[in-house]
């Protein structure tokens, strides 16, 4: 059965934040090492120890905010260890990751190396579960003072003339876990000591971000909204895609049955409820929505591939990640007024990145090049789209079948993007366009589609998922009829 979907491209319902396209690279398993950092020696090509072939692919996603160092590894993270001529930077043991060591090779100055050479803003996460406020206090200093003070001399001493520009600062994270098992109450209190003393020095501006909430913890978000929301420009909420259990076994990445698609879109979906229920209570205290929702993780969780080390987080990414993907861009674009900023976990070799690498060899997962396909809505206006979908059943269960959603640039052009998430079944979605009018030369279209579950691309076959030009739709009467085949995320240009 055909669903119907009505665009009006005059109603602008806000605006896309870019910085919803964000990413996350924690000291984990091979993200950073090995995956970003390579060190000036290293055969594989890199400029001062980076390494070339992610930067130019994440430059092409226009990657536009990257978080650093962590995770969990931020509130076991001590700066001071990470800056000063590299081989005598302290050697520590990575406690939450695998056990291995740390040697520090990547620290404060080659990250904000490899946010230039990205031209995207740093967002650095501060140590509140096992560091001291004097340390994140000086961290700041280190990084954005101009003068004379201790930190910025010692920065000039490093190599580093100039102060950086910091946009974002994150508070401590996931403080209710990993990062000091603590109660809303007494995080909320340490936030707001903590974040007195990350200061704007010179011009420079943070936007703090206090540590937010686990999955459904509403509580979290009550407690810290109602005591540290005057001190706060984001709160932060994370939620991961996880179609098992965390404990007993979360499911593989390859080589699932069709159930565990479907839990996986069901799971996806769930995103939504999440950001309006803990969207109610930040209304309730933040009536104007001054403080952005920050969900700086997310993405899927599968059991790691098998021989390699539990600890590294390392998952094979097929197409079910890119609707995993797409449904998450479509439900932050429906709530764009609080939803400012989310970072998916993690870029390079850890959960559902955007790129793997062996050795030399990189290749992009079916998750890039969603984020390709959908860096038209980076800072577009989000315009009206109301969908009708059927139903996708399996076991008793429904789900919409098909997602939309639509934004119109700068120069007018607007971009429909639709997932069909049916693992069996082609979905046929009318589109009637008011404000545009549209015929077959004026519209456009790209796919990213598979034959199978659980297809994705290999060291030996990197481009068995890729997107390629779509042409199933037709300009009828009744508006624009588009065809999708089952798994598939198309995106539509009309101008
Ligand atoms: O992304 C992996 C880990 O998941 C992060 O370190 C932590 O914050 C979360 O639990």
């Amino acid at each position: 059965m055909k669903q119907q979907a009505i665009l009006n491209v005059d109603v602008e319902q806000g605006k896309i934040n870019k910085n919803i396209y964000g990413h996350f690279a924690e000291h984990l398993g091979r993200c950073i090492y090995e995956g970003i950092w390579v060190g000036e020696d290293s055969p594989i090509p890199n400029t001062n120890g980076i390494r070339n072939d992610v930067v130019e692919a994440l430059k092409n996603i226009n990657i536009p905010v990257l978080r650093w160092p962590g995770g969990c590894f931020a509130d076991e993270y001590h700066w001071k260890d990470g800056v000063g001529p590299r081989e005598e930077r302290k050697r520590m043991v990575n406690t939450h990751w695998g056990g291995v060591v740390e040697n520090n090779h990547f620290g404060t100055h080659e990250f904000m190396m490899l946010c230039e050479m990205l031209e995207c803003e740093p967002y650095i996460c501060g140590n509140v579960g096992s560091g001291t406020v004097q340390e994140m206090s000086e961290w700041v200093e280190y990084m954005t003072f101009k003068g004379e003070s201790p930190m910025a001399n010692w920065r000039r001493e490093n190599g580093q003339e100039e102060p950086w520009k910091l946009t974002y600062f994150g508070v401590g994270n996931e403080n209710w876990g990993c990062g000091g098992n603590m109660r809303p109450e007494y995080y909320s209190d340490l936030y707001r000591r903590y974040q007195t003393y990350v200061r704007n020095y010179d011009g420079n501006k943070i936007y703090k971000i206090a540590g937010g909430a686990n999955v459904d913890d509403y509580n979290w978000t009550e407690v810290l909204m109602r005591e540290s929301a005057r001190y706060m420009d984001g709160l932060s909420l994370h939620y991961y895609t996880v179609p098992g259990e965390f404990w007993t076994g979360k499911g593989a990445a390859t080589g699932f049955p069709e159930d565990e698609w479907f839990v996986t879109m069901k799971k996806a979906l769930h995103m939504d409820t999440l950001i309006r229920k803990h969207g109610t209570i930040m209304d309730k205290y933040d009536p104007e929505k001054r403080i952005g929702m920050i969900i700086d993780e997310w993405g899927t969780w599968f059991d790691v591939e098998p021989g390699t080390n539990p600890g590294f987080l390392y998952q094979q990414n097929t197409i079910r990640d890119a609707l995993v993907a797409g449904l998450h861009f479509h439900i932050f674009h429906d709530h764009c007024d609080r939803v400012q900023m989310t970072n998916i976990a993690q870029t390079v070799n850890v959960l559902q990145s955007m790129i793997l690498t062996e050795g030399e060899k990189m290749i992009f997962t079916p998750t890039y090049h969603v984020f390709e396909m959908y860096k038209v809505h980076h800072d577009a206006k989000r315009v009206a789209l109301d969908t009708k979908a059927t139903d996708y059943k399996f076991n008793g269960e429904t789900l919409p079948q098909v997602s939309l959603t639509a934004s119109k640039n700068e120069e007018g052009t607007v971009h429909v993007s639709i997932c069909n998430i049916d693992h069996e079944n082609d979905a046929e979605v009318n589109i009637d366009i008011r404000g545009l009018a549209i015929s077959n030369a004026n519209v456009s279209g790209r796919i990213l589609t598979a034959d199978k579950m659980d297809a994705h691309n290999s060291f030996e076959h990197g481009e068995n998922v890729k997107p390629v030009e779509f042409n199933a739709f037709s300009v009828e009467e009744e508006g624009l009829n588009v065809k999708l085949p089952p798994m598939s995320v198309v995106v539509l240009a009309m101008n």
